[in-house]
């Protein structure tokens, strides 16, 4: 795959660099030669360097899906004070949904205005507020669904999610994420990746940022596969970018590694920055993606083509074509269907549906679905466009091609595994207990002739 590097077009953080390409192998030096040359784990490393690797398959995980790197750093990982549960404890985070004391079903549609941005201090972590999921990651199968909002940098500490891999969508405000492997820059309609076990630190450069967090516990994402689509479309290898290797530049005498491990936080002290490799090589590693870049497919002559050929990312189930959570976006592209409603179809799906608004307006939904709001239609629980957006679509008809606009991006994680749903998301006052009357309106265009209506 391309091994390009590119650099960010933005003053403020104009010396990163990134990687190009997906779940191959990369190299990268921060200091010329610290790469051991022919082996993994010399006695001695360049620069005195210890090696250390991160496994995030089992070690004997078939190749194509076997990921790990070896990192080069000044000092090991294993270098910090014991373990101890973090306090205050986070009162809105769930791992673990195979207990219902915190949770809830419901086959009721739900939709869910913006969260505020909080006036007090509150970082990315302090700012996660899990909506809804299922499994646990002690059985290594299931997924969690939070929003973050969040005003200021994570200060003297960095995350590990020993649970699962994250995927953030920001949707407000970049977020400059310092991780093992480099530095990372993401901004509204932008994805990253972070995965199981790294350590990592989200910084603000813009002050309030609010987004979407998707929390895998099976396995890593990877690219769906294309079939008769052919070897090119959807989103590219080439467009996935991952960090170069970077030092800290700062000296810490106290730095805090907080651990999530089962849904519990916990924080351990050392006296250095965990940013501290000098060389890295390997597959495992964070990545980003501009979801602009996504080549979308659909029909040219007549019907809608279901919202699976618009996966960006997906983590396969054992089930063939099965997803435990695919990431599906709905990007701006021409509508060009004849004698076809256009919009979304009437839908229930054994799939459950979480949708999300990064910006602009979402075909579907002619008015309350904001950016930064969310909604959740369950396992077949039925769905579509509401009121006014059919009204308008079959009096408007569909003679010439449309576009969907280039100021609109929305997405959706979908699963096969059943969600349930946080007490406090179902209490929340951004909760719209009005979502239902969006279909109440839906009249009968019924009549007793024949109503073949195909222009
Ligand atoms: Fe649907």
């Amino acid at each position: 795959m391309a091994s390009f590097t590119s650099r960010e077009d933005d003053e403020e953080f104009q010396d990163l660099l990134y990687q190009s390409g997906f779940s191959n192998h990369f190299s990268t030096e921060a200091l010329p030669g610290a790469l051991p040359v022919g082996q993994n784990n010399p006695l001695v490393c360049p620069y005195g360097l210890y090696a250390e690797q991160i496994s995030g398959t089992a070690f004997t995980a078939p190749r194509n899906a076997n990921f790990r790197s070896w990192l080069y750093r000044i000092k090991p990982s294993v270098t910090h004070e014991p373990f101890t549960p973090r306090f205050p404890k986070h009162e809105f985070l769930v791992a673990d949904f195979t207990s219902s004391e915190r949770t809830a079903v419901t086959p009721t549609q739900l939709r869910w205005m913006p969260k505020k941005i909080p006036e007090s201090p509150t970082d990315f972590l302090e700012g996660l507020f899990t909506i809804c999921g299922a499994g646990s990651p002690f059985l290594r199968h299931g997924y969690a669904i939070h929003l973050y909002a969040a005003n200021q940098s994570m200060k003297n500490y960095a995350l590990a999610n020993a649970d699962g891999n994250f995927l953030i969508v920001p949707q407000e405000g970049r977020l400059l994420i310092k991780t093992e492997f480099g530095k990372l820059l993401v901004s509204p309609g932008e994805i990253v990746v972070l995965q199981q076990g790294f350590r990592f630190s989200v910084s603000l450069p813009d002050g309030p940022s609010r987004g979407y967090v998707a929390e895998v516990y099976d396995g890593h994402f990877r690219l769906p596969e294309l079939g008769p689509i052919g070897a090119n479309g959807l989103a590219a290898p080439r467009d996935f970018m991952v960090p170069t290797a970077w030092l800290d530049g700062v000296q810490h005498t106290e730095f805090v590694i907080v651990q999530k491990f089962g849904g519990e936080l916990f924080e351990a002290k050392q006296n250095f920055s965990p940013f501290n490799v000098v060389a890295w090589d390997g597959n495992y590693a964070p990545y980003k993606y501009d979801l602009k870049k996504f080549c979308p497919f659909n029909t040219v002559l007549f019907d809608h083509a279901d919202p699976s050929i618009n996966t960006v990312l997906t983590v396969p189930s054992e089930k063939p074509g099965v997803a435990i959570l695919d990431l599906v976006v709905f990007p701006p592209r021409w509508l060009t269907a004849e004698h076809t409603f256009r919009p979304p179809y009437f839908h229930r799906n054994c799939m459950s549906e979480f949708m999300g608004l990064i910006y602009g307006s979402y075909e579907g939904k002619a008015e309350g679905f904001l950016p930064g709001g969310c909604s959740l239609h369950n396992c077949m629980t039925p769905h579509g466009v509401d009121t006014t957006t059919y009204e308008t679509t079959i009096s408007r008809g569909c003679e010439t091609p449309t576009k969907i606009s280039e100021e609109t991006l929305a997405f959706m994680f979908e699963s096969s595994l059943i969600p349930k749903v946080t007490r406090w998301a179902l209490d929340s006052p951004h909760l719209d207990k009005d979502y239902y009357k969006g279909w109440i309106g839906l009249r009968s265009h019924f009549h007793a002739e024949n109503g073949h209506t195909k222009a």
